[in-house]
């Protein structure tokens, strides 16, 4: 066997090369396993498995802690920008101010769509979920900007990098605005990227919009918060839609349609819902059963983590921007005394001791985004509109890596072994 000092893993009488990261647990390279032994390791849901060699965000689960380029999420949420972070994660180091102010004036000369994109929402019904709308959309993409589809050139590469993370707010707003019968409003680049997002999905024609900056600061800060989490499931999706050759756009679109489940990115919908049909807390108890109870498929949604066995990082700086954004804006929602109540009822019963289970990312997003005036089916969508950066960088390194290769697990079957066809007069 090994452990995390040795050079070697033994299994069977095959020796395994043991690897150690910059920090974190090792790895076993088992690439050769099957090849010397006719074996497949099983690992469903990937629990101790690697996929790939990474330097962007680490984890530690057990502690807590999730660093960006090695710089924790904290620090960054409190002292940095999105467009920062996205500078980071795309090129290893914090910018200087210069190098900022070019990336993201850079970023901002990507912010309009081709005007026929504008026409593709048409197709949709008004009531369409803006996550069906964001699928699709972003997927077209590849049909407008084919001059940023070629993956083996780094510069068309970095291209299609911008102008994903340029265009999803855009493409954001454009699916709140149809859903609600507003006229779509084109970027304004004298805004901040965040600034010009809350103005395409809030504003009108009608009259000139301004950004509250409390609002702004709290958005980008949420943002920050979003941006990158290792391989969780949506980024996965994209490395293995990437490992195929497929261009950037559709490998984002395929990000997006992993991100909506109510078990990933949909969590944060699910939450604020869950908290309302609560209601008061005096329900609290009435849900903290149906969670524990083996026979009702209830989950308390925003709470657990497949990582995280302690308290996620990121939602101990959303709880505390919702008080921040709460007070400044003098306004208050009953629904997140219910939140707070409910977590501190969930961190003493023992079933979610026990199984560590603690508020994640997406517990009281919902709560300041309902705040700002997103309707909870955008939530979502904001979480994919800051993911896009995470992606965006994931996707470049996965690229960039010799060692990858076309994804593609083997399984243990357990299906019929070989039989001959029946004709069906004889069934
Ligand atoms: C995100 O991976 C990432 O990094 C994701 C993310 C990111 O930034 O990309 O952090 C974003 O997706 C956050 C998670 C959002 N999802 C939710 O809040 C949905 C509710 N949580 C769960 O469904 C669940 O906790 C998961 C999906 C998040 C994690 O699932 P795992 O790791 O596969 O764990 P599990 O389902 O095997 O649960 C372990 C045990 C089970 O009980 P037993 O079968 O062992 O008896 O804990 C129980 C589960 O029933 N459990 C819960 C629970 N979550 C897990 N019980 C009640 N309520 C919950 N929320």
């Amino acid at each position: 066997m090994s452990d995390a000092d040795t050079q070697t893993m033994t299994i069977g009488d095959k020796q395994y090369p043991v690897r150690h990261g910059s920090v974190g647990p090792a790895v076993t390279d088992i690439r050769k396993l099957y090849a010397q032994t006719g074996m497949f390791t099983y690992d469903p849901g990937f629990t101790s498995t690697a996929s790939c060699e990474s330097t962007l965000t680490y984890i530690d689960g057990d502690e807590g802690v999730l660093l960006h380029r090695g710089y924790p999420i904290g620090q960054l949420a409190e002292q940095s920008s999105f467009m920062e972070v996205a500078y980071l994660l795309l090129n290893h180091e914090l910018p200087s101010a210069a190098e900022l102010d070019k990336f993201t004036y850079t970023i901002s000369r990507h912010t309009m769509l081709h005007e026929q994109l504008a026409q593709f929402y048409r197709g949709f019904r008004r009531d369409a979920h803006p996550m069906a709308i964001m699928c699709g959309v972003v997927g077209a993409l590849s049909a407008f900007y084919h001059d940023s589809t070629d993956i083996a050139d780094p510069h068309q590469r970095m291209i299609a990098s911008h102008r994903l993370i340029a265009k999803m707010p855009t493409i954001a707003a454009m699916a709140y605005k149809y859903s609600v019968g507003q006229p779509f409003l084109y970027p304004d680049n004298s805004l901040s990227y965040t600034g010009n997002f809350l103005r395409m999905t809030f504003g009108v024609p009608a009259e000139p919009y301004e950004v509250n900056p409390v609002v702004e600061r709290a958005l980008d800060r949420i943002f920050i918060l979003h941006a990158d989490h290792e391989q969780n499931a949506s980024t996965s999706t994209v490395r293995l839609a990437g490992s195929s050759g497929a261009n950037p756009f559709a490998c984002i679109a395929a990000g997006i349609a992993c991100l909506w489940g109510p078990a990933h990115g949909g969590a944060n919908e699910a939450a604020l819902n869950m908290l309302r049909e609560i209601g008061t807390p005096d329900r609290i108890p009435e849900y903290i059963a149906r969670a524990k109870d083996k026979n009702d498929p209830f989950r308390l949604m925003g709470f657990g983590h497949r990582v995280y066995k302690n308290y996620d990082p990121r939602a101990t700086v959303m709880q505390k921007t919702v008080r921040e954004v709460f007070d400044s804006l003098g306004v208050s929602d009953p629904v997140f005394e219910t939140a707070l109540q409910l977590e501190e009822i969930a961190l003493k019963d023992e079933y979610f001791a026990e199984k560590k289970l603690f508020p994640n990312v997406d517990f009281y997003s919902g709560v300041i985004l309902s705040a700002i005036g997103f309707p909870t089916t955008m939530f979502t969508a904001l979480f994919a509109l800051a993911r896009t950066v995470g992606w965006v960088a994931q996707w470049n390194e996965m690229i960039s890596d010799p060692e990858q290769k076309i994804g593609r697990p083997r399984q243990l079957y357990t299906g019929p072994t070989q039989r001959d066809y029946v004709p069906v007069g004889e069934r």
